[in-house]
């Protein structure tokens, strides 16, 4: 049997729980592959990983090879192909007595973990490894992780394929339509309230999602403001993030990648910017996204952009060239 090993920091925390029995089940990478899996925690928690283990044996999935638990990302990274970053301290916590409110507020508490992590994967996980940001704020996370990576074979990606689940979801409801009705969906930018949801280029049975609901009223008020929000109403709702949908979304990403785009199709995922778009080179921007019969991932290129979503482009990548200035001394 082929096997694949993946990597999961994190893995004790809500979307770590979440996440490993669907890596581990067969559904992520199909059947006849053996997933190994390398669980990463901070030392403090690293010993509960061994419940996670046991429950994993416990599922009896033919597909779930050896599970090993470190707390030493040097050790964890050897010869990995597929990397999960979500240890990270989630939003909504208080910590020195102030409430955590935005994502970019943990820019500073979570930015340094990616230092040494990138570093590692860069010189020890596989020349084609695949590595995806899930734990905020994760486009500048990705940024700070792919630099100390310092190896351009491997593919770093920050995750807006759940702020694209959500826009599907958003426009399934409004138009009484199936999600697999709603196609290409673009994120462009920072999973942050300024992401913008691009539904000109989305399509609804082959039309212009936005032609298609015919209500721009909606669409600039209620949809964006829905999408740009769904996190902090989740937490509000919740008292705790999102999980099982960001566990989602990120089995959805690695599932993007394994095969070819369908041709009526893209996803969404924040890369390294070429200046596609007129998007500063170098910055993780949330892009529409192909996987050709290689493997290999690119920029949808040439979409028509409007006015009204060139000032919204253009305001995301303000936010990320500030973040990245408020980051420099990780960089
Ligand atoms: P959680 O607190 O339940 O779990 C986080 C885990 O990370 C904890 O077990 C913690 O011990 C571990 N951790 C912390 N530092 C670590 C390190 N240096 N190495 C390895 N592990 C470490 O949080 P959660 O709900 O699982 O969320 C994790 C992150 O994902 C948060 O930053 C959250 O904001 C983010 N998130 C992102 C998206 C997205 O769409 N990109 C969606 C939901 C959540
Ligand atoms: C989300 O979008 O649900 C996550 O990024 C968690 C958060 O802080 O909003």
């Amino acid at each position: 049997m082929k096997e694949i090993n993946v990597l999961v920091t994190g893995a004790a925390g809500q979307i770590g729980y979440a996440l490993l029995t669907r890596l581990a089940s067969g559904e992520t990478f199909g059947p006849d592959v053996k997933v190994n899996l390398n669980l990463v925690e901070v030392p403090q928690v690293v010993s509960r990983l061994e419940g996670s283990r046991m429950e994993l044996e416990d599922c009896g999935f033919n597909t779930l090879g050896t599970v090993k638990s470190f707390s030493d990302m040097n050790e964890a990274s050897g010869d990995i192909d597929w990397a999960l970053l979500v240890g990270s301290i989630p939003r909504g916590i208080t910590i020195n007595g102030k409430k955590i409110e935005e994502r970019a507020d943990l820019l500073k508490i979570n930015g340094g973990i990616f230092t040494e992590q990138g570093k590692a994967l860069g010189e020890n996980a596989k020349a084609d490894a695949k590595i995806l940001v899930v734990g905020n704020p994760a486009n500048t996370n990705a940024l700070i992780g792919s630099t100390h990576g310092n190896n351009a074979s491997q593919t770093w990606m920050a995750m807006t394929a759940l702020d694209a689940n959500r826009a599907k979801a958003q426009v399934a409801k409004k138009c009484d339509l199936e999600i697999s009705d709603i196609k290409k969906m673009t994120i462009w930018g920072n999973h942050s309230p300024t992401m913008y949801p691009d539904l000109d280029n989305a399509e609804i049975k082959g039309e212009s999602a936005s032609g298609w609901i015919n209500d721009q009223g909606w669409i600039e008020s209620d949809f964006l403001r829905i999408v740009q929000q769904r996190g902090k109403a989740i937490i509000d709702a919740r008292g705790a993030s999102s999980a099982t949908s960001a566990a989602n979304a990120a089995i959805d990403t690695v599932k993007a990648t394994l095969s070819e785009t369908h041709a009526d199709d893209w996803f969404s995922a924040a890369v390294l910017s070429d200046g596609s778009y007129n998007v500063p080179e170098g910055l993780i921007f949330g892009f529409p996204l192909k996987t050709d019969d290689n493997g290999k991932i690119s920029i949808v290129q040439d979409l028509p952009i409007s006015d009204y979503a060139r000032e919204k482009i253009d305001l995301t990548t303000k936010e990320l060239l500030d973040e990245r200035s408020d980051v420099q001394d990780l960089l």
